[in-house]
């Protein structure tokens, strides 16, 4: 969506991994206090949002949306300012249909008031979910939600909760900011694994303004292992998904923080050239060896190598699978250990990765092979 932002994958956190309904203002100011104080904030995580149950179960008289008065005692607005004093943006969820998942009032004819009153909360976000959705085609429900956030004359990002029912990247891309491609992911490898391999479907219709949705994070909610999540984290980074946290970051593990403040790889997702890496090969029993890879800026190239089999295994990327000429020589910087692991690697790159893990490596092309590809492709 055209509307100046989503030019990088967006980043922040969101209630529903970790709370689903059990919602308040004082998780979400606390949450907001707590990306201030780990650092994630300054890396870039500054969407604060609200997920499903923070309404009240009916409209009040004048038809208008009313925050729960036991959990949202203080309103919305108050909460807006409290979060934007903070340097943070915040997040609203609403729905395409006649009621929320959770049974909260939706938004389906009631997009021109809703948005007006979003925009009088000085809300930054809205994730429209697709629950009691009357059966109306989700090309019909959406777009009168982008018109009415547009006509309110505030900024607010656009996130389709749509869960690629209907193949949302196909046309969301003049709508949304962001489409979920998939159902709802869950904690454990599994349904992490699943989702990856469906989203990785779309990557040719993710860029600036519009970017396939995976889902949220599940990073340190505590049903994968450390290994697990760093993959996780790796694969959500160089496909360009939305990097919102699902944790508790108010009781976050140094451990978590480790995989979440990784500088060098929330660069890739956020790079400016905005092209989803992909999987690239595979090999091994059932494909478990795997190669994701993708164009960075710069003429670089970010390349996971990705262990989903059962126990440690070399993985090995040959330079035709990622675009380079086998005689391309390259630097190989890891992104984990935090150190240039080869000088000037030609032809192709291996490594033994662990059970489940993943390693994230950028390729830079040494400046005589980009020269050597130029003279070729002339
Ligand atoms: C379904 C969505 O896909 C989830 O992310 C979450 O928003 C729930 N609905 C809330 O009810």
């Amino acid at each position: 969506l055209n509307n100046g932002l989503a030019r990088t994958p967006q980043m922040g956190w969101n209630s529903w991994n970790f709370f689903a309904c059990n919602i308040n203002e004082t998780v979400i100011k606390e949450t907001a206090d707590a990306l201030v104080s780990t650092g994630l904030a300054e890396l870039g995580y500054v969407y604060v949002n609200i997920d499903d149950c923070w309404s009240s179960l009916k409209r009040n008289s004048e038809g208008q949306l009313v925050p729960d008065p036991k959990t949202f005692p203080s309103g919305i607005k108050a909460l807006a300012d409290y979060i934007h004093a903070k340097g943070l943006k915040l997040g609203i969820y609403s729905d395409a249909g006649v009621s929320t998942c959770q049974v909260r009032p939706g938004s389906l004819y009631h997009e021109n008031d809703d948005a007006k009153l979003f925009a009088s909360w000085d809300l930054d976000y809205l994730k429209y979910d697709n629950c009691y959705n009357l059966g109306i085609e989700p090309k019909k429900r959406y777009p009168p939600m982008r018109d009415a956030l547009n006509e309110t004359g505030r900024t607010i990002f656009y996130s389709i909760c749509e869960w690629g029912v209907d193949d949302p990247a196909l046309w969301a891309g003049k709508i949304g900011n962001s489409w979920r491609t998939t159902d709802d992911i869950n904690d454990t490898w599994a349904s992490m694994t699943t989702i990856a391999d469906l989203n990785d479907k779309w990557a040719a219709y993710a860029g600036p303004g519009g970017w396939n949705d995976p889902d949220m994070l599940e990073v340190g909610n505590g049903g994968m292992t450390f290994e697990e999540y760093r993959a996780h984290f790796s694969i959500w980074a160089l496909m360009k998904a939305p990097l919102l946290i699902g944790c508790d970051v108010r009781s976050i593990t140094a451990e978590t923080l480790e995989l979440l403040s990784n500088k060098e790889v929330i660069a890739v997702n956020q790079d400016p050239l905005g092209v989803q890496g992909r999987k690239v090969h595979v090999s091994g029993p059932d494909g478990c060896e795997q190669v994701w890879a993708g164009p960075l800026s710069g003429h670089r190239v970010v390349v996971a190598l990705w262990n989903r089999c059962s126990n440690a295994t070399a993985i090995t990327v040959n330079w035709e699978v990622i675009g380079l000429q086998s005689s391309a020589r390259a630097s190989v910087r890891d992104l984990w250990q935090h150190k240039d692991v080869v000088g000037d690697a030609v032809s192709s790159f291996s490594a033994r990765v662990d059970a489940h893990d993943s390693h994230l490596y950028i390729f830079t092309p040494h400046t005589e092979s980009l020269f050597k590809n130029l003279v070729q492709s002339e």
